[in-house]
């Protein structure tokens, strides 16, 4: 037996903020970064809150570690506030989902309705019941996966993304895209997460590269947000793959932008995962085929499909100026190469690896690092 169960109570489009006007005369808390509350995204929320109390907490940071939630666990606790909304990023989202999260299970206050305003279009943190905290001193991050993490509602304004700058469209985008196309080759992939998945590939290969180069175009922004919503619903159901815990080993180590990590590894990973090391072609490179086929790429054989859906990630991040190893993102290789070995071991460990395609070994992994390091 399987389950698909969608949870958030989405809305989406122009003026979908307007959903926050059943917020009245309540005790509020708005969770974002100094950078978000300077930039007046506040006050478009406050706009909607007018007869409400509304708290202010601004101190997360990306990445958010756990100091950043603790602070914020004892924010949440004196304001006792009923609502919170999330304005942000994926940090931001994360950081209010732990705040809220461990505050419940402390007992120590628990809020009645959680909003998420994804501020990117990337991490479908806004219907996922996922959370990434970071241990700075240990340089680890850590996954909270628990179904109250979920945000009660999404709303997804393509207003609120319209002044994001390409470098940050581009890296939060293909983070969506490996969101889609992870899950969409996961082990518990289904026909319901398929659709999900399909549907946002074929909207990001399109609407994304536009959404880069023209930032004010809202018809592209709009599809963006809700391609990278989509792909949060489906990995949400059937986890990722590799691809993320190699991303999340390098990202806590190196402090790459989150999707410019997801971007490099891309093709190995598709690569990786299409053939054995006999040659023989995997389920999941039938499927790679499928997808070749639905974005109009060459998909006559296995292999041309699959070689194709990798040049055309490999074309994507030349567009949108992501290098194609760490040595040309300013990392030293020699420091890449001196903790190969611990990176590959935290990728094994990571959840993520459990629902790739092809099982990997711990020297699969450190070959995929290496190839990714550059000399
Ligand atoms: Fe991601």
């Amino acid at each position: 037996m399987d389950n698909f169960k969608l949870k958030s109570n989405l809305f989406f489009g122009r003026d979908s903020l307007c959903a926050l006007d059943d917020i009245d005369d309540a005790n509020v808390i708005i969770v974002c970064d100094e950078f978000i509350r300077k930039s007046g995204m506040v006050e478009k929320i406050t706009e909607h809150l007018e007869r409400c109390t509304v708290h202010i907490f601004d101190k997360v940071v990306p990445d958010p570690p756990t100091e950043v939630i603790a602070e914020g666990i004892n924010f949440l606790s004196e304001c006792r506030a009923d609502y919170m909304i999330a304005v942000g990023g994926g940090s931001a989202i994360d950081a209010a989902k732990g705040m809220a999260y461990m505050a419940w299970k402390s007992g120590r206050h628990t809020i009645k309705c959680f909003y998420a305003v994804p501020t990117t279009s990337g991490t479908g943190s806004e219907v996922t019941q996922f959370s990434v905290i970071t241990n700075a001193e240990k340089g680890m991050k850590y996954p909270l996966v628990d179904e109250a993490l979920q945000p009660h509602v999404a709303i997804l304004d393509p207003e609120l993304v319209k002044s994001m700058p390409p470098n940050i469209t581009a890296d939060t985008g293909m983070d969506a895209l490996t969101h889609a196309i992870e899950s969409y080759l996961s082990t518990k992939s289904n026909d319901f997460t398929d659709a999900l998945a399909e549907k946002s590939v074929t909207l990001l290969m399109r609407f994304l590269p536009y959404a880069y180069a023209h930032g004010d175009d809202l018809e592209a922004r709009e599809k963006v947000h809700n391609a990278a919503c989509l792909a949060g619903m489906s990995f949400n159901m059937v986890g990722l793959g590799i691809n993320h815990s190699i991303a999340h080993a390098i990202g806590a180590k190196f402090h790459i932008p989150h999707g410019r990590a997801n971007a490099l590894l891309l093709p190995h990973v598709i690569e990786f995962n299409a053939f054995l090391e006999s040659g023989t072609e995997t389920v999941a490179a039938r499927k790679m085929q499928r997808l070749s086929k639905l974005i109009g790429l060459p998909y006559s054989s296995v292999p041309l499909a699959v070689s194709s859906l990798c040049s055309k990630v490999r074309d994507m991040n030349r567009l949108f100026g992501i290098p194609d190893t760490l040595a040309k993102m300013d990392i030293c290789t020699e420091n890449v190469n001196a903790i190969r070995r611990e990176m590959a071991e935290a990728a094994m460990a990571d959840v993520c690896t459990q629902t790739n395609p092809r099982k990997p070994e711990l020297m699969d992994i450190e070959g995929i690092i290496k190839r990714v390091t550059g000399v």
